[in-house]
């Protein structure tokens, strides 16, 4: 019974280690530029743990390939030998948030008591927002949350003087240093206590979803110098009845995102919208409605009903899942149009329909990916490459405004697409006025 027992935890340690140099084969082989490579000291990281402790400082284990490996093995653990920190390769990176570190200066000075050389970037606006520990072995890396008053947490990029960036980038992997050298943003998530190789960790409660979020974290503010541009060329100057139409129009985004959100759907500014934002970092006074985009295979049949329920009347639903769906929800005299992309090649499109004469329309895009940004208050997607999605659909004149608009002929990207077959039309045109 015992020797069964000892060798499923062999078996397993094996396996998990197997697993690990998995994982790293990967960053190894996209890493060609890291010419120095020095293993970690675990008591480095007991050290810093210490200091925090000692400072009242929480630092997170915020390594997404650590966690991974960890959570799925958690079963695997050998008195005295470190299986899962100890096969990082660059900087073992962990989280502390911003308020901490403002308002407890004295772990930076217990670190340098403890021995580590302490390496401080801020961004140039003058926030701290990465710091480099170096002591015996490779470097331990603390990133610096900050909390928005909107809600999320934001990760801000690398920056500082030119000699410090290099030192850094000496130790770091490629996919690494990709994603530290752009701002990031993540959901709040809540931590809790782990031994993780004999020391006592904090990591995020959820490893799953941090992990998952981890992965699509990069952000992109909004451009104000543009918006500030565009409005002294264009005066704004909004009526009473503008200025009501945003109020419901942003009521309205708000609402379908906490949808969304619970359903676990993810959807991007699109059409109207994200020119609104890219512009003038602001919803179009007169574009009469609010537009996202969702993925298709993200569609749930949950969808309509829970916006139902939420008080959003369905007014237009044409399509169907297989193709061109799109979904149009209306609250307070304010149309919510939800376009479902489909992906073809290098293309992604979305359908249109004319409900009078059954015509199929389709708008296409070169592939994009999503990026976060904060949007009036409210954290959201947006295709990472914005202007190669605004041109696509509005052309090269996307900074004049235009109220006249034809959504069957003034889009470049527009394309006639058949119609639906009279015996289908039933089925994929629904229009309640
Ligand atoms: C902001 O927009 C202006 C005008 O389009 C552009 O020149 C500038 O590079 C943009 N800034 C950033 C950070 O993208």
């Amino acid at each position: 019974m015992i020797k069964k027992k000892r060798l499923a935890i062999i078996l397993g340690v094996v396996f998990g280690i197997i697993l690990l140099d998995q994982l790293y084969l990967h960053f190894w082989l996209s890493s060609p530029n890291t010419t120095f490579q020095r293993h970690l000291d675990i008591e480095d990281v007991r050290q810093l743990i210490r200091a925090g402790e000692d400072a009242s400082v929480t630092t997170i284990l915020f390594d997404p390939v650590i966690l991974q490996a960890w959570r799925n093995n958690a079963d695997v653990a050998v008195p005295g030998v470190c299986i899962f920190l100890c096969h990082v390769i660059g900087p073992l990176t962990f989280a502390v948030t911003a308020a901490q570190l403002r308002d407890k200066p004295v772990f930076l000075s217990r670190l340098a008591q403890l021995g580590f050389t302490v390496t401080l970037f801020d961004t140039p606006d003058g926030k701290r927002s990465h710091i480099f520990l170096f002591r015996h072995g490779s470097p331990l890396h603390l990133t610096v949350l900050e909390m928005t008053p909107a809600g999320y947490l934001r990760q801000h990029s690398l920056t500082g003087p030119p000699h410090n960036m290099a030192v850094v980038k000496q130790y770091i992997t490629k996919d690494a240093w990709n994603q530290i050298k752009v701002d990031r943003a993540y959901e709040r998530f809540s931590t809790r206590d782990a031994k993780i190789d004999g020391i006592d960790l904090t990591v995020p409660s959820d490893v799953m979803a941090f992990v998952q979020d981890y992965r699509s974290a990069q952000y992109m503010p909004c451009n104000e110098s543009r918006a500030t541009f565009y409005n002294l060329k264009h005066m704004k100057d909004e009526t009473a009845e503008e200025v009501r139409f945003k109020h419901k129009a942003w009521k309205l985004l708000a609402k379908a995102k906490t949808i969304l959100d619970q359903l676990k759907v993810p959807f991007w500014l699109s059409s109207g919208t994200l020119l609104g934002f890219y512009r003038q970092c602001d919803i179009i006074p007169w574009a009469m409605d609010v537009d996202i985009g969702v993925f298709i295979e993200d569609y749930t049949v949950r969808l309509i009903p829970e916006f139902e329920k939420r008080g959003l009347i369905i007014t237009h639903k044409f399509g169907r899942v297989s193709d061109s769906l799109e979904l149009s929800f209306k609250e307070e005299e304010v149309k919510l149009d939800i376009f479902f992309f489909y992906t073809e090649g290098a293309t992604m499109w979305n359908g249109g329909t004319q409900a009078k004469t059954g015509k199929k329309f389709k708008y296409v895009f070169p592939a994009f990916t999503m990026c976060w940004t904060e949007f009036l208050d409210l954290k959201v997607r947006i295709p990472c490459h914005t202007e190669e999605y605004i041109r696509a659909n509005y052309g090269l004149s996307w900074f004049t405004p235009i109220k006249e608009w034809d959504w069957k002929s003034s889009p470049p990207n527009v394309r006639e697409n058949g119609e639906w077959l009279p015996s289908e039309r039933a089925d994929v045109i629904f229009v309640k006025e």
